[in-house]
């Protein structure tokens, strides 16, 4: 499929999707959202990918779900033609880690998106906003389930009731970020951080997330269950043979298709 609203680049083991409709502050609409669905998926099929990266501009992860588009959107049109919705939760069926990094706005369902993502990256211009109700509208995306479980019910409240805005100090503050960099520094930051996870063993990443995210799921005894038996399971991969061989014999391990 060829991308008329997405830019990829590969960096070694290391994708990056580039949202990319700039003359609409990357707002997403149907056609970006199929675009993502299908890079994601290819991405986490390809052998040679073990991250993916998830950003927008320098100016704009993305201001939200397309203004324009939805306008005229009748009931209808949305949840009986599933129009909206449908295209956009892809990327939690992701399997491989998704790193996001935002800089500049993230507003609406682009803070909602970036919330999709395993952990975000910021840059110290980053806005994180959720101004739906300005438009008549409450999140759809999961704006009003993700962001106070993230950053708790009295922050969310605020944001998703006034619309206020908040910096990447006080998204990271508050646990909406793991990591705030300077805006002409952030790529090259995130990428590193990326590659540092592209070294380990792309199988045992992707057991790590799917245990994290059952946390969300289910109650602590099932979810520690759950991580046991992951634990357990790697006694039999080569992943678990390199990394203790390695650690003994003082060399680097190499995880190489691990
Ligand atoms: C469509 C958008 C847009 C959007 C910006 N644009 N956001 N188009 N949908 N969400 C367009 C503008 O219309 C304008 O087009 C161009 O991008 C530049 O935007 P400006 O407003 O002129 O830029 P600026 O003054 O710098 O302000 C940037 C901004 C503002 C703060 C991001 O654009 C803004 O508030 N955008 C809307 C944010 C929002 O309400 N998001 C929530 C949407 S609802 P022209 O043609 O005039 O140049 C939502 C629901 C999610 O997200 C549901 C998920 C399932």
């Amino acid at each position: 499929m060829e991308y008329s609203d997405l830019l990829i680049e590969q960096h070694g083991k290391v994708v990056v999707i580039r949202l990319n409709r700039p003359k609409a502050m990357n707002a997403l609409n149907d056609n970006m959202m199929n675009e993502l669905g299908d890079a994601l998926y290819k991405f986490d099929a390809d052998p040679a990918v073990n991250v993916i990266v998830l950003t927008g501009s320098e100016k704009v992860f993305a201001a939200g779900a397309d203004i324009a588009a939805m306008a005229n959107y009748t009931y209808a049109d949305t949840y009986p033609g599933n129009y909206i919705g449908r295209n956009w939760e892809h990327i939690l069926n992701v399997r491989k880690p998704v790193v996001g990094v935002v800089s500049g706005y993230a507003l609406g369902g682009g803070c909602e998106l970036a919330m999709m993502c395993d952990f975000l990256i910021a840059a110290d211009s980053a806005k994180f906003g959720q101004p739906e109700i300005k438009v008549g509208v409450t999140p759809g995306a999961g704006g009003t389930q993700r962001l106070p479980r993230t950053i708790g019910k009295s922050k969310a409240m605020d944001m998703l009731l006034t619309c206020r805005m908040i910096d990447a100090g006080e998204a990271e503050r508050t646990g909406l970020v793991s990591r705030v960099f300077p805006a002409e520094k952030v790529m090259e930051e995130a990428l590193a951080v990326a590659n540092t996870i592209a070294a380990m063993p792309v199988s045992v990443a992707m057991q790590i997330k799917d245990s994290v995210n059952r946390a969300f799921e289910t109650t602590l005894t099932e979810g520690v269950r759950y991580e046991r038996r992951y634990f357990h399971a790697g006694f039999g991969t080569p992943a678990q043979k390199e990394g203790m061989n390695a650690f003994l014999e003082k060399r680097k391990p190499d995880f190489d298709g691990l």
